[in-house]
């Protein structure tokens, strides 16, 4: 391997630059053209890809976003556009590529593997959490923090006006943004896709938490079965005396400065990826499972298991007296 390339694609995450950072000098030292692809495969379709050095990513490791941009390509899903896609990359003698995003990104980096046989490594960069295969994805951290951020400025006016908020995070597909955050925050209630929803004993826990505490928040994911806007309507209904209000929190939870925790998990990762194209993996996603890197084939990054770990939602019931 001489020459290779990275992309982001899917949801943009905070650390991802941390990760192209990564990806770029680890290169460099281990002696190989590093190469960037802009727009996520989009870019790798249409051949806007550009040689990367070490100063292209200086001062880009405290950055949200990305510095190459993603994209969720259409055309990559087609065979003509994995082709197009192939032959740019032959023109450029890029042999390896580096791919960081979530499971629509690792699914189409599986597929191309199959079809031409390029040997491809990916990281995890979603703010949702939601890949096997490692403990905590890149932007995760970052996320959760913004949400504690935002649901602590919340639970100030709440309190001032004795209300009730209903606050919906993302997570498409999982409840990890709302479980943790949950917990941090306090909050009295947390409802995730991965477990079913009592709403008889959230409402006994809404109406007998009222002695302690004149604010209830309860946290709700997006993926969640009925969304913020029905479980504020159920709650009012149940209780037209309290004074509720939604929250959506929305794209902000997708920008901003990545943590420390971020910054360290991308570099890590990059390097990871680097060397394990290096030692001829391809297939894998490179991942930290109990403070190790290790690597999972995208066939099982992409599963949806359930990390909501029950434990956790105990603490909030337990917690929220
Ligand atoms: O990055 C994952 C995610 O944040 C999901 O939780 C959310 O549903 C989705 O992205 C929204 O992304 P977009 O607005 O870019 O389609």
């Amino acid at each position: 391997i001489k020459n290779i390339a990275v992309l982001t694609s899917g949801g943009d995450s905070p650390g991802m630059n941390a990760g192209i950072r990564a990806v770029v000098r680890a290169g460099l030292y281990h002696n190989l053209n590093v190469f960037g692809i802009r727009h996520g495969y989009d870019g790798l379709v249409n051949g806007t890809i550009i040689p990367m050095d070490a100063k292209s990513v200086a001062n880009i490791i405290q950055r949200g976003g990305t510095i190459l941009k993603t994209a969720r390509s259409e055309e990559f899903r087609t065979y003509e556009g994995r082709k197009k896609a192939y032959d740019n990359i032959k023109n450029l003698n890029i042999d390896a590529l580096v791919v960081i995003g979530g499971d629509g990104t690792f699914t189409g980096a599986s597929k191309f593997i199959e079809e031409f046989d390029i040997p491809i490594i990916g990281m995890p960069g979603t703010i949702d959490n939601d890949l096997a295969g490692t403990d905590f994805t890149i932007g995760y951290d970052t996320a959760i923090n913004t949400v504690v951020d935002a649901v602590d400025k919340i639970r100030d006016t709440a309190e001032s006006h004795d209300r009730v908020f209903v606050i919906e995070v993302m997570g498409r597909d999982s409840g990890l943004i709302a479980l943790r955050s949950g917990i941090s925050t306090g909050a009295e209630a947390v409802l995730i896709p991965e477990l079913e929803v009592n709403y008889d004993a959230i409402m006994k826990r809404l109406d007998k938490t009222r002695k302690n505490k004149s604010s209830r928040i309860i946290i709700v994911a997006e993926g969640d079965k009925e969304g913020g806007e029905v479980v504020a309507e159920k709650i009012k209904e149940s209780f037209p005396h309290y004074d509720v209000r939604l929250s959506i929190l929305g794209h902000i939870q997708r920008g901003g400065r990545p943590s420390c925790m971020d910054r360290v998990l991308a570099s890590r990762l990059g390097v990871a990826a680097v060397e394990g194209l290096l030692e001829g993996r391809k297939g894998e996603m490179a991942g930290l499972i109990c403070g190790q890197v290790q690597f999972t084939p995208f066939s099982k990054a992409i599963k949806h298991i359930n990390k909501a770990d029950e434990n956790l939602t105990r603490i909030v019931e337990i917690l929220s007296l």
